[in-house]
């Protein structure tokens, strides 16, 4: 597969930390429309060709596949011009700002027949891919509630860089700049983990969503800081589960971390992903009078990155697909709704 990088930031290096090393895999060229980025980037993986723009990219044409590493707003425009010209597409999440823009990149992918995935990067735990089997298996026998929280603490501490001066953290606060706050940069991670894991899908949302003042004015430069950063969320999920989530930027003691806890009639089960490691612990069979948890191993998984290399390569779709992100993308808009008109509302 020869692979074209489209925005060159901290994701990009992330994902090529992936792709530099995969057999069968030749990262040929890179785009950013900020030169200097795109420069220290070509050169510290070695890429020849190096593009400011995604039409110049396309003018060349001599790659089979891109991943769009761009700011969230960025994903619908370049997405739909990359699949207009055949090629297959893994796409940052969330796949896009909207449903409506989701659904159409969706519907232009699957006529076009090209590969598409969204990197819903925590299908990579171990753990959350153990949990579902166990699920499906019907270990847990009936699934009676889900709790699920991601926790961040970024606004409070500089473990990551600076938020009051960093471009890359300052669109993610600003929805001038295509941001739609915590609930769309991390609350789609949360959601699948939640669905994926619990096996099922979302049937009802009700969401609050609170925006905190961050520096007098509300306002860095050209940042009006007026995305969400805090949300707690209701639902009902398809096989008659009842379920919570929420999610913070302000979660101060947790740089980056994930729970699911899956509550069935015969058992229950938790996930937890951080920084320093993932694990699975369960309480089934006749633990469950003593309340005793204890340690499940989790067989390694592939990665996005390999099972998106492995479809261009057999040509065989994989999961999760675009479709799958633009249904989670309708979980989103609808959860901002619900934030207005305080009532909950059907998927
Ligand atoms: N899957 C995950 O776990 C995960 C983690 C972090 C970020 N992300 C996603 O990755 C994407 C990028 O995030 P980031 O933190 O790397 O952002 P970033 O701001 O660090 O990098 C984005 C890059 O895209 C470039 N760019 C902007 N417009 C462009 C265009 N039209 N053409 C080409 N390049 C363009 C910018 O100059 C910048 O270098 C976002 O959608 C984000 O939600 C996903």
């Amino acid at each position: 597969m020869r692979l074209l990088v489209l925005g060159t930031g901290v994701m990009a290096k992330n994902q090529l930390r992936h792709f530099a090393h995969m057999d069968g895999v030749e990262v040929v060229g890179a785009v950013d429309t900020d030169r200097d980025r795109l420069k220290l980037f070509a050169d510290e993986f070695g890429i020849e060709k190096r593009f400011l723009t995604l039409d110049d990219a396309i003018a060349w044409g001599d790659f089979d596949a891109a991943t769009n590493v761009t700011p969230d707003r960025i994903h619908h425009p370049t997405t739909m011009a990359l699949i207009a010209a055949g090629k297959h597409v893994l796409c940052e999440k969330p796949l896009a700002e909207n449903y409506p823009k989701a659904l159409e990149m969706t519907e232009a992918a699957e006529t076009a027949g090209v590969v598409n995935m969204v990197n819903l990067t925590y299908r990579n735990v171990a753990p959350l891919q153990r949990a579902r089997e166990m699920v499906l298996a019907g270990e847990l026998g009936t699934i009676k509630h889900v709790e699920a929280s991601y926790l961040q603490s970024w606004l409070v501490s500089r473990a990551w860089g600076d938020w009051r001066t960093e471009s890359t953290w300052l669109w993610r606060l600003s929805t001038g700049h295509g941001s739609t706050g915590v609930l769309g940069d991390v609350g789609i991670h949360i959601l699948d983990f939640a669905a994926y894991g619990a096996a099922t899908d979302i049937d009802h949302v009700f969401a609050r969503l609170k925006t905190f003042n961050k520096v007098p004015g509300g306002q860095i430069g050209e940042y009006l800081l007026d995305a969400n950063d805090s949300f707690t969320m209701s639902l009902d999920f398809a096989n008659g589960a009842l379920g919570v989530v929420h999610a913070s930027r302000w979660a101060t003691g947790h740089l980056n971390e994930l729970k699911l806890r899956i509550y069935g009639e015969r058992g229950s089960l938790e996930v937890s992903h951080r920084p320093s490691g993932s694990d699975l612990r369960g309480c089934l069979g006749e633990n469950v009078e003593s309340a005793t948890w204890r340690e499940i191993e989790a067989a390694p998984v592939s990665t996005n990155y390999q099972r998106f290399a492995d479809a261009v390569m057999s040509g065989l779709q994989p999961d999760p697909n675009f479709r799958h992100a633009a249904n989670l993308q309708k979980v989103i808009d609808l959860a901002m709704i619900t934030e207005r008109e305080r009532r909950e509302l059907k998927v």
